[in-house]
């Protein structure tokens, strides 16, 4: 049975296999809202290296945890607020970018660039020590 004899006798027509595919993929809420975190990273560990230089970032649970040029630590949630995709640290314009359709958030996480609307995210950072403790 191909697809198309399979939806005919299921009942539904293009606009309904059109909607059927979409209900996965189209929503532009397809992304997970961020959760409340409580974790710490060692920075003694290769895996966090990168924030042993300013402009480094790292992700772990969810969240982008990133030194800024300045030397301080920042971290907010790593998904796009518009369609979900990971967003990047850029060191040089001190905001969280995404290449997907360019949005950008300032280091609290609010929009200065859309298509987004709405903020990533905002976690506290404190350290002690190596070990940083990202929370929120
Ligand atoms: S998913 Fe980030 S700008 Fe569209």
């Amino acid at each position: 049975m191909t697809r198309k004899e399979f939806l005919a006798q299921m009942g539904i027509g293009a606009t309904g296999a059109l909607m059927v595919a979409c209900l996965g993929g189209c929503s532009k809420a397809s992304n997970p809202a961020p959760v409340p975190v409580n974790f710490t990273l060692d920075l003694n560990l290769p895996a966090n290296a990168a924030l042993g230089q300013n402009g480094g970032y790292v992700y772990s649970n969810g969240v982008i945890v990133a030194k800024t040029m300045s030397g301080n630590l920042i971290a907010v949630s790593q998904a796009c607020t518009h369609q979900g995709v990971t967003v990047v640290y850029d060191n040089q314009n001190n905001v969280f970018f995404c290449s997907a359709h360019g949005s950008a958030f300032n280091t609290s996480g609010a929009v200065v660039n859309g298509p987004a609307n709405s903020p990533l995210r905002q976690y506290t950072v404190s350290t002690s020590g190596n070990i940083v403790t990202i929370t929120g």
